[in-house]
């Protein structure tokens, strides 16, 4: 049986002539993170040879031919100055999500943002104290840990609960959390490692807690886009009034087109107060003008990325299929879960890990395949590892097979 559920309309959509996802690109040339296996010039480095990089959140994909096509024009008009944004790239960024995802953010609520972290820090920044405590739900994308901390918050972690495979919300402990003086939730909707798309009644059962306290809330809805399962993105201002007054939307192209080196992101803040309060930091830290070919991108991909993306989620789907065959047949030990959304599967090799001692490191030793460390999600974490498969099928599958000889020869 597939693991992806391809009776999903935006699935079965037509091809779009010349896109070729088998194709593999050289990505080192132009400083890829990914295949350098360093975040950055200032963080540690996996060292291994002939590492085959299925870790940080990007794909190895081309981006959607009218996006390249624009910006080639826009790079060989030579001049890259300061650049501003008109009405319809907000008119744009509203009709995407009003047509993808049954959204229609108000025109005036959206405000403009280089990227998604920086939004959130600069939320966190606004809106709370030095002290205050933030609600995160763990295991999650560990940046929440550092903008959290790293902006002097405190982090309250709402662990989910693992269920059969699945995570589940923890609605007593988050209640407790709450009540205990919280002031802002950090959602990931779609959840980062696992790809679960949160219910309306999941959200709707977070949000009436949040209301009881007065809690604010963050979405984080950069991996709403690529939909696998069928399951509709609930954006958490679309379930309630009360739940658009409390929230801040925040959304980009990134993740769904392979934008992340030229990002652009909005923000979606339907109280006035905290819009103009948000907008008036963004200001004093200078972060509203536009970046040449970010802005761009953003506008090309909303307005013609569609088939495209209908496109990649059916190879994306594939690849999912391919890794829980592969698992099922060749990966003793170890059990994926199976994503709503985006590119990243998260797999349980608590067992192996154990016998190992470090299941992340054990693959980059033996198999030369550099996945991320569950660890790094926080608590629940540890034992997983996450692996991307937004790259080139054969590229998967060699990584899986290098897995599958190094388990055998363990
Ligand atoms: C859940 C989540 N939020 C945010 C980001 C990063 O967003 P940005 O690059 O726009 O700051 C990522 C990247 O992996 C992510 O997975």
């Amino acid at each position: 049986m597939a693991c992806a559920d391809t009776s999903n309309p935006s699935i079965a959509a037509a091809s779009v002539a010349g896109v070729d996802f088998d194709e593999i690109h050289d990505r080192q040339q132009f400083g890829s993170v990914k295949w350098a296996n360093q975040w950055d010039e200032f963080s540690p480095r996996v060292e291994g040879e002939d590492l085959l990089s299925l870790w940080t959140a990007d794909m190895d994909f081309r981006a959607p031919e009218t996006i390249v096509a624009r910006l080639r024009e826009a790079a060989d008009h030579g001049i890259y100055g300061y650049t501003r944004r008109d009405p319809r790239h907000y008119e744009i960024v509203q009709s995407w999500f009003a047509r993808r995802h049954n959204w229609s953010p108000k025109l005036e609520s959206l405000l403009p943002a280089p990227a998604i972290m920086p939004s959130v820090a600069t939320i966190l920044r606004t809106f709370t104290k030095p002290g205050d405590g933030i609600i995160v739900q763990a295991p999650v994308y560990s940046p929440y840990f550092e903008v959290v901390q790293g902006n002097g918050r405190v982090l309250l972690m709402n662990r989910l609960k693992l269920e059969d495979n699945k995570y589940e919300l923890d609605l007593d402990d988050f209640e407790t959390l709450a009540a205990s003086g919280a002031k802002i939730f950090l959602l990931c909707n779609p959840h980062n490692p696992a790809g679960k798309a949160w219910t309306l009644e999941e959200l709707a059962a977070l949000n009436a807690i949040c209301e009881r306290h007065g809690v604010l809330v963050i979405s984080d809805d950069i991996h709403c886009d690529i939909r696998l399962s069928g399951r509709p993105h609930i954006v958490f201002s679309s379930i309630s009034e009360d739940a658009a007054e409390k929230s801040f939307i925040c959304t980009a192209p990134t993740k769904t087109f392979n934008l992340a080196g030229i990002p652009s992101a909005t923000i979606s803040v339907a109280n006035k107060k905290r819009r103009d309060k948000l907008l008036a930091a963004m200001q004093a830290s200078f972060m509203v003008n536009a970046n040449f070919f970010g802005r761009l991108a953003l506008e090309v991909a909303y307005s013609t990325g569609a088939p495209w993306l209908d496109q990649l989620t059916r190879y994306i789907a594939g690849n999912i299929d391919l890794v829980c065959e592969f698992a099922r047949e060749h990966l003793p030990g170890i059990t994926p879960m199976m994503p709503d959304a985006s590119f990243l599967v998260w797999l349980d090799a608590r067992a192996l890990d154990r016998r190992v001692e470090g299941v992340q490191q054990f693959f980059v030793n033996r198999a030369g395949v550099n996945l991320y460390d569950g660890r790094v999600y926080g608590p629940g974490g540890e034992g997983f590892i996450r692996l991307n498969v937004g790259c080139p099928r054969s590229l998967l599958r060699r990584g899986l097979e290098r897995m599958a000889n190094a388990l055998v020869s363990s």
